[in-house]
């Protein structure tokens, strides 16, 4: 059985509806145990993100980096960093904002080299976009052509995500568990073993 962990904060209920999708999307796959996790929980206890063999983490775009709260964690990690703790489990990331660009890549960015100082495997998003292949643009899986992690658009006058974006969470989060089902993981210590 492989854990998989849907790290995420979410002031107004767009990036925790996309994890959601994520988390629909990676159950698909069998032998997988989803968890949702608001970021917000994990401050004062990092070391809870041991238990997984893969952390996605999400985070609505804010003036183009993380939130508050997701960054509160990361930074919470520190002394897992020293240990190396988090060392090869597999992570990826996805941000949500309003705008069409919105400056979602530097937010990955930040997840991503986040990931890559624990010494973390980083799952992209491998998705080609759909409208090349003729599929409406709002339809289009990968709509918006971002292929180092997930970016999902929906701005405050719509009721919901198009259904592209929706169909890309659901798509990106199969990969994740798909491609975590296919890698030999080190045995994971209990999370209360790690000291902070
Ligand atoms: C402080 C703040 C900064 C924001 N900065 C950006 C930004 O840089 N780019 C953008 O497209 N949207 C930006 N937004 C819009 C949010 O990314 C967007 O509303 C997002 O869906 C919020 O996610 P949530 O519903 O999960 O809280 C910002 C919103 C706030 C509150």
């Amino acid at each position: 059985m492989k854990s998989i962990a849907i790290v995420y904060h979410s002031a107004n209920g767009r990036t925790e509806r996309i994890a959601q999708t994520i988390a629909n999307g990676a159950r698909r796959v069998p032998g997988c145990d989803v968890q949702l996790l608001q970021a917000q929980a994990l401050i004062e206890r990092p070391q809870a993100l041991l238990a997984f063999h893969g952390l996605i983490l999400g985070s609505p775009t804010y003036l183009g980096g993380v939130s508050a709260p997701l960054k509160a964690l990361m930074d919470s990690t520190g002394p897992l960093w020293r240990q190396q703790k988090l060392h090869g489990r597999l992570a990826a990331g996805f941000t949500v904002s309003a705008l069409p660009a919105g400056d979602k890549q530097s937010t990955l960015i930040s997840l991503f080299t986040f990931c890559m100082q624990h010494g973390m495997l980083w799952a992209g998003n491998p998705i080609l976009p759909e409208q090349h292949l003729g599929v409406p643009y709002d339809e289009a899986a990968n709509r918006l052509g971002s292929w180092s992690g997930l970016m999902a658009q929906a701005d405050k006058t719509s009721p919901d995500f198009c259904s592209g974006d929706l169909k890309t969470a659901l798509v990106f989060g199969q990969h994740f568990a798909e491609t975590l089902r296919r890698l030999q993981q080190p045995q994971l210590e209990p999370a209360q073993e790690a000291h902070a």
